[in-house]
């Protein structure tokens, strides 16, 4: 980026944009700012990318597909844009954070790429590009907090649930993740500063807000408040007494860190939502030390026993990668007897991918595909028992549910949450965001039926 920093070119008003978005929560986050950052400038949302002035992608890395799917895509709008010369296209995120010159190397008709922590920049970028031709910012130095997405305004997708950044970036060293690379050191929003814009959330009306960090138990050790850090356990309470939030999740807590201080907070905080999404990973002991996890799987357990001695009706979901390096059949067999053990309520499933420049990328044994399609297969077939069975558990039972709206299949139908995360089909139009009570009549594979109590 020259440092001769061009005047705004042109304000955008009625122009108009579209954003896709990739990944994780975060940048679902990211990109309602992204939104808002280019509505602040006049422009207004396109129905599909094929007729939008700026297409943003907002693109993840977490695993290879992601990156095909990302470039397959670009080549289909790269013959949109050869019919209308004048559309601007702009990739950000993770994949744009690490792969900068690849990408305008590869997609020579890409105007902007612009990495995890340039999102502020995005319209000063776009001009450049326009003046200038194609442009690349991405950072390579620790960001701070002004650089954080969560100050600039913001188009939220749902006018009743919200995403509330605590921490960006990571100082674990998971050894397959990708994720400390592309989104850097760990840096926390002071508490003021979170628990101002949930009031100002509570203002807008919403109703449910999902704090964001990639290991929300640190949230804190990098502030110094008067001499003391705070901690994630307090934040948990204070966000509890902004009155309107009925709802509060957050994702994701790491098995080594999180301890009972922080499942009190939940407990005694009306709002809490009894659910937990507590990332397991393997249940081998050898495979999660070679991952860098900090515990086993006899800890995991332990720690799930605690969360659910002190709220007994907790949900708890997971995450797990199946062919790790140097994976056994036994080290598999492990995870299976972790994951019957815990009992989830649901899972996601992955399957080992390496991502260059971690090292378990370059770890001895690598595990051949169809084996691991095979363990992958064994792993999803016991978690989706576990699921039906837990869910069969929950008919009969009165929820309080929070619905999001119509279902996708049936527009008669509503779909909401309970508060343990789990989706009910209501018969029936009900307005988003509202409250209501229902009985859970019946189990599907992954989701509930009820009706209004
Ligand atoms: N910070 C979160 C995880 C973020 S990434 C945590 O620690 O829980 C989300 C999930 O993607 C991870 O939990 C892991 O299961 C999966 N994942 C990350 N890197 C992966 C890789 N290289 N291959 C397969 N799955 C991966
Ligand atoms: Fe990745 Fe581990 Fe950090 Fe999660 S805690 S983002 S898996 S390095
Ligand atoms: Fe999320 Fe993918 Fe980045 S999972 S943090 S968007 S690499």
């Amino acid at each position: 980026m020259p440092s001769r920093k061009p005047q705004r070119v042109a304000s955008r008003a009625g122009k108009s944009y579209f954003v896709r978005t990739y990944g994780c929560q975060m940048n679902v986050h990211d990109s309602e700012r992204i939104s808002g950052l280019l509505e602040s400038d006049g422009m207004v949302p396109a129905d599909a990318p094929e007729s939008a002035d700026v297409v943003i992608l907002n693109t993840c890395t977490i695993r290879e597909n992601a990156d095909m799917k990302l470039y397959g895509y670009l080549g289909s709008l790269k013959a949109v844009k050869d019919e209308r010369p004048g559309m601007q296209i702009l990739v950000g995120g993770c994949m744009a954070q690490r792969d900068r010159d690849i990408i305008l190397d590869r997609a020579g008709w890409v105007d902007v790429v612009f990495g995890t922590h340039n999102t502020h920049r995005v319209l000063d970028l776009l001009d450049h590009s326009q003046e200038w031709g194609p442009v690349a910012e991405v950072w390579d130095e620790t960001a701070s907090v002004e650089d954080m997405p969560s100050m600039l305004p913001a188009n939220r997708d749902s006018d009743h649930s919200a995403w509330v950044t605590i921490t960006i970036g990571c100082n674990n060293s998971c050894t397959f993740c990708i994720v400390p690379m592309v989104r850097g050191r760990e840096i926390s929003r002071r508490p003021a500063d979170v628990i101002s814009e949930v009031q100002q959330l509570a203002r807008d009306g919403v109703v449910e807000v999902t704090l964001l960090g990639q290991n929300v138990n640190s949230y804190g050790r990098d502030l110094d408040l008067n001499g003391r850090s705070p901690i994630f356990a307090d934040l948990l309470r204070r966000v509890g007494d902004v009155e309107g939030i009925r709802r509060i999740r957050y994702t994701s807590p790491h098995p080594k860190d999180i301890k009972d201080d922080v499942v009190h907070a939940m407990a005694e905080t009306d709002a809490v939502c009894e659910q937990l999404h507590l990332p397991l990973q393997s249940g081998s002991a050898s495979i999660l030390a070679a991952m860098h996890r900090g515990y086993n799987g006899e800890r995991f357990l332990e720690k799930l026993e605690m969360a659910r001695r002190i709220i007994p009706e907790l949900a708890v979901s997971t995450d797990i990668i199946v062919g790790f390096p140097g994976e056994t059949e036994q080290d598999f067999q492990y995870t299976l007897d972790v994951v019957a053990a815990a009992r989830f309520d649901s899972a996601f499933t992955f399957q080992y991918s390496p991502r260059p420049g971690t090292p378990a990328a370059t770890m001895p044994g690598h595990i051949a595909k169809d084996v691991i399609q095979e363990r992958f297969e064994r792993l999803i077939e016991l978690q989706n028992r576990i699921t039906f069975e837990n869910n069969v558990d929950q008919v009969g039972k009165i929820e309080e549910v929070l619905v999001e709206g119509p279902s996708k299949r049936n527009p008669n139908v509503a779909t909401a949450r309970t508060r343990g995360n789990r989706p009910v089909h209501v018969d029936g139009t009900f307005e988003p965001g509202s409250f209501m009570n229902v009985e859970v009549t019946r189990a599907a594979a992954h989701s509930l039926f009820g009706v209004v109590a």
